[in-house]
């Protein structure tokens, strides 16, 4: 799947493999790349994780950063471009910074759920919540759905629930549907219900 960029210097050129610092310019094998980053991403930092760690804004960009750091140069960064998939307009780039700043300020006011923690279907609801906030802000130029869900699994773990599965939804392309719906139709109840399901202590 490709993204229409109006003019970026991400990705190489004519392909949708992004510029990279190891040169990799085969498909298959940058996402191994990639796999493999995450993976070791999920243990630094859930073993760093404890009920003292603020899952604010710069956390979640160091999330992205940290993880891609040694592969891409947009690791981390903000994207200046405007972006579509299929139909659905991503935050605009000019808005990216004001939007950021309100959905993280949202979760420090709800405690970054701590308040819903006891309640498995209020926190899924919470949750769907910032996650289809963050689909729609999809703030960087490339990895937003696995470090949004990187993100999201850190705030479960915080809060005293495992990783979330994903696993039949993503496969069965009830995720795409249900992010389709959070960014155009601001309607996350097909997120909340994956979310539920997927959610176990
Ligand atoms: N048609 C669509 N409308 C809205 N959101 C979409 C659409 N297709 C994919 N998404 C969302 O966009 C994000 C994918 O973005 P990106 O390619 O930057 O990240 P990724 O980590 O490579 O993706 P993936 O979620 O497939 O692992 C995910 O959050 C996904 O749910
Ligand atoms: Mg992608």
């Amino acid at each position: 799947m490709k993204y229409q960029l109006s003019k970026s210097w991400v990705y190489i050129e004519g392909t949708d493999i992004p510029q990279n610092k190891l040169d990799i310019t085969d498909s298959a094998f940058i996402h191994t790349v990639e796999k493999n980053l995450l993976d070791k991403a999920y243990h630094k930092f859930s073993s760093e994780l404890s009920s003292e760690t603020l899952l604010n804004e710069k956390y979640f960009i160091d999330l992205h950063k940290k993880t891609f750091e040694s592969l891409y140069e947009f690791a981390g960064v903000y994207r200046d471009v405007n972006m579509t998939k299929g139909n659905s307009q991503f935050c605009l780039a000019q808005h990216l910074q004001t939007q950021s700043t309100r959905i993280f300020d949202e979760l420090e006011s709800e405690k970054y759920l701590s308040n819903a923690r006891d309640n498995k279907s209020l926190f899924s609801q919470r949750l769907a919540y910032y996650q289809g906030e963050l689909i729609a802000l999809h703030p960087f130029y490339e990895l937003n759905g696995r470090i949004t869900r990187l993100y999201c699994d850190m705030l479960a773990l915080q809060n005293g629930y495992r990783p979330i599965n994903y696993e039949n939804a993503i496969n069965g392309e009830q995720y795409i549907k249900a992010s389709i719906e959070a960014v155009q139709y601001a309607d996350v109840s097909k997120l909340e219900k994956i979310i539920f399901d997927g959610l176990n202590r």
